[in-house]
């Protein structure tokens, strides 16, 4: 299928709502029957049919086909957050006494749902490294069911060998399961690699304009039909119809944004890597960085996200490059119009977000400013320092 097709017509049923070019909002809990008879038909075909909008509602289904296109994928299930979509998919595979190996540092949710939350239901979770598939494969046990990816990964960008790792699963008669948020289905299909099913965070990309949350799983039409009978009719995180439309306007844009994304991306790191200043750039798509040439085979481009280290010993310094910063907001998410950072100093040692990565270290995400707007605010931070 098109990319085009997909944004712009699949699932549009134009005809049905006055040829209006823009889709309506199907604001509704509830869809009336006319007969006791309709009813029971309705009843009987659900999830195929719009009955309550915990289960469906037609705006959400326009967003749940385009996304299923974008992935190559039979089916997809939206729901109201990233991690409600992560959580339901990783829930969907176990039961107590199975075992998980999941990639060490993923999105820090998806941490506390490996690390905290499924051990007190009887899942034991090993995190490995993910740079050597190997690690995946030495992390088997008897009772293994699923392997979790996130590739690139959270904060430090690293890969997994999709496939290798797919290889491994298949072996064990394992399900996998990606993080596909970072890459955006333009850059990056793992269904078309063999994994099982993949899961975004669409408040990122796909909204694109740091005004929507929302998250799907992908799959097959038998894995997302057991999902909807199970996990999203009973935690109920479900889409509301309103966020499903800010998301769908976010998709026929999502082309010209991750290419404008990607080329100042690689400018911003260019630009980066050679400053004095700068330790060490986090970034798949950098020459020099180890996983550059799996970088190239798995994804179609980079994006938006990177991380630096600063060459202090000082985390004042840190905090002076980052408030010295006037175009970059500091803010968490990402895959918004603005460009953000996230300095790992923030969290260093203290409350509920400690973290265990350096303080030198800051997370970027490049939006849609001018390329040398944001490196002339760069410049004058790093002169700070
Ligand atoms: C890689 C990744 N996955 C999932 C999530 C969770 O998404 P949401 O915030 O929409 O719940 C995030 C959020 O930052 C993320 O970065």
């Amino acid at each position: 299928m098109e990319l085009s097709y997909i944004l712009n017509e699949l699932g549009e049923d134009r005809e049905l709502y006055f040829n209006a070019i823009a889709p309506p909002i199907i604001q509704t809990s509830n869809f009336a029957c006319k007969t006791v008879a309709e009813m029971r038909e309705m009843l009987k075909h659900e999830p195929d049919v719009y009955f309550y909008t915990r289960g469906n509602n037609p705006t959400v289904t326009l967003l749940e086909k385009k996304m299923a296109a974008l992935e190559g994928a039979e089916h997809a299930i939206a729901f109201g957050s990233g991690i409600a979509a992560v959580s339901a998919a990783v829930l969907s595979q176990v039961k107590a006494g199975d075992h998980v190996v999941c990639i060490k540092k993923p999105y820090s949710w998806t941490n506390a749902l490996m690390q905290k939350f499924l051990p007190r239901f009887g899942v034991e979770v090993t995190m490995v490294d993910g740079t050597d598939a190997n690690n995946y494969k030495n992390a088997l046990k008897p009772n293994t069911k699923l392997l979790y990816l996130e590739s690139p990964n959270s904060f430090t960008f690293e890969l997994q060998d999709i496939k290798a790792i797919v290889a491994i699963a298949k072996a064990h008669n394992c399900v996998t399961i990606i993080d596909n948020s970072f890459a955006t289905p333009l850059f990056q299909n793992p269904l078309a690699m063999g994994v099982d099913l993949v899961v975004h965070s669409c408040t990122k990309y796909i909204g694109g304009h740091s005004d929507v949350m929302g998250g799907v799983i992908c799959g097959k039409h038998e894995t997302i039909n057991k999902i909807f009978v199970q996990e999203y009719m009973t935690l109920g995180a479900i889409l509301d119809p309103h966020a499903a439309w800010l998301l769908v306007r976010g998709l026929r844009t999502l082309p010209v944004r991750m290419e404008r994304v990607a080329a100042t991306t690689k400018r911003i790191v260019a630009y980066l890597s050679n400053h004095p200043k700068v330790e060490q750039v986090l970034y798949p798509f950098l020459e020099t960085n180890p996983q550059y040439e799996l970088a190239q085979k798995q994804m179609r481009s980079n994006t938006g996200q990177f991380t630096i280290t600063l060459k202090t010993e000082d985390i004042n310094k840190v905090d002076l490059f980052c408030d010295g910063l006037k175009h970059f907001l500091m803010a968490a998410s990402w895959g918004g119009h603005e460009s953000l950072i996230y300095p790992v100093a923030a969290s260093y040692n203290t409350g509920n977000y400690k973290s265990s990565l350096p303080f030198t270290m800051i997370r970027f995400y490049i939006g849609l400013e001018d390329p040398d707007y944001l490196i002339n605010d760069l410049e004058q931070a790093l002169a700070k320092v």
